[in-house]
């Protein structure tokens, strides 16, 4: 089988446009080398004019002279899309599925057949290319295509590898994650807003400085209540705003946030 193009998307929506971007501009594959399908026209046609890669609406084509196959449409629409395309497969291909919460084993029963799969689970921030993503190869990925898959998700972030029965708890934390801080940014521009800012530079402020902490905590290394300390003087106004929060609950509110939506991607794992 000639392998065409090194990588194929299947659906081409929001994460998988965003993924080949990722991929165009980190300069790990050409425009030659990727292919998108999906089965929206106008999709294909937005990601032609503004990718310049090459579409179809044939997904056992694209999968059939592909190297990786990258499974981008919703959770619903994996086993038809698995049962499309297996006959266009075999050992030497990789699957990559992003699909929220379908474990690689269902995968491998709709397959029908034994195709070496990565479960991925990115988040909606690789739209802004900044990206958490935490990687699970499954059996027969080597370490070569483990690497690159690597590479795809840092080209639009930063990755993890970690095994598959750490997913749900990467869900509850990273994957629903933009949400809690789309919160907490929101509830801080609000702070600056009943203390007098106007909305647009109390947002500003607020997203900047969530930027600016998680950017010190990832690029010093230094432990976070470390970094904490730097920012708390004795008697100032930090440790009134510390005080408050802790009074609150905000560390157990969040930790509790995270635990409860890692056992609800338990719950929702087990579905059909
Ligand atoms: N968004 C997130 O934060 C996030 C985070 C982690 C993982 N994910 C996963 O990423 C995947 C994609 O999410 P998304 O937000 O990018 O969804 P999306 O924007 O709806 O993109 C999916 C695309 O696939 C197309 N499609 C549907 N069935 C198809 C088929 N059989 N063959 C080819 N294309 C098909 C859809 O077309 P139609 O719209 O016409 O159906 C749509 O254009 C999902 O599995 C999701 O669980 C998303």
């Amino acid at each position: 089988m000639k392998m065409k193009w090194k990588i194929c998307v299947l659906g081409a929506g929001n994460m998988g446009e965003a993924l080949i971007k990722g991929m165009l501009s980190g300069g790990l594959y050409t425009r030659k080398e990727i292919i998108a399908s999906d089965i929206s026209e106008d999709r294909l046609t937005h990601i032609h004019s503004t990718c310049g890669i090459e579409t179809t609406k044939d997904n056992a084509a694209a999968s059939a002279s592909s190297k990786f196959i990258m499974v981008a449409v919703k959770p619903a629409a994996v086993k038809v899309l698995m049962e499309e395309i297996s006959p266009a497969l075999d050992r030497s291909k990789v699957i990559i599925s992003i699909a929220a919460g379908v474990p690689m084993g269902r995968i491998r029963q709709w397959l029908k057949k034994e195709v070496p799969i990565v479960r991925v689970m990115p988040n909606i921030a690789i739209l802004a290319m900044e990206g958490a993503t935490a990687i699970a190869p499954g059996p027969g990925v080597t370490d070569r295509d483990r690497e690159a898959v690597k590479k795809i998700f840092d080209s639009v972030g930063k990755s993890v590898l970690l095994d598959e029965e750490y997913l749900n708890a990467v869900t509850g934390l990273s994957g629903s994650g933009p949400a809690y801080i789309f919160t907490v940014i929101e509830a801080l521009s609000d702070g600056g807003v009943k203390a007098g800012l106007p909305r647009g530079a109390a947002t500003l402020l607020a997203a900047q400085t969530a930027l600016g902490a998680a950017k010190m905590v990832l690029e010093t290394g230094r432990h976070t209540g470390d970094l904490r300390e730097m920012v708390t003087s004795p008697g100032g106004t930090t440790i009134e705003g510390l005080y408050r929060l802790e009074e609150a609950g905000l560390r157990a509110a969040l930790m509790r946030a995270v635990e409860d939506a890692t056992r609800r991607a338990e719950v929702l794992g087990k579905e059909e």
